[in-house]
């Protein structure tokens, strides 16, 4: 049965161990989300890992230095 995580996972890398050693099949993030609405691009950028931009933000993508 598979199974989700959740509860404190905030940091990409934390959820990334989560999945990548079977421990859950999904995780779960709830108030990162509140923290930082983008969280998806800065997991992406942590975990060097390429997804898509929304439209609109493309002309933003090029030279993104992370400031966190
Ligand atoms: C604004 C907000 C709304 C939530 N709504 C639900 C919900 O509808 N159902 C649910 O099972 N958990 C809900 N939760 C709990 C989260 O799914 C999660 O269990 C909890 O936030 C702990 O994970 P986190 O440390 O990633 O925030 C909500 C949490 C927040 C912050």
């Amino acid at each position: 049965m598979p199974s989700a995580a959740v509860g404190m996972l905030d940091h990409p890398l934390l959820a990334e161990e989560v999945l990548k050693n079977g421990r859950a099949d999904v995780v779960a993030v709830g108030r990162q989300f509140l923290r930082d609405p983008y969280y998806p691009l800065h997991a992406a950028r942590v975990l060097g890992a390429e997804i898509a931009w929304p439209a609109p933000y493309e002309k933003a993508r090029k030279d993104w230095k992370y400031l966190v």
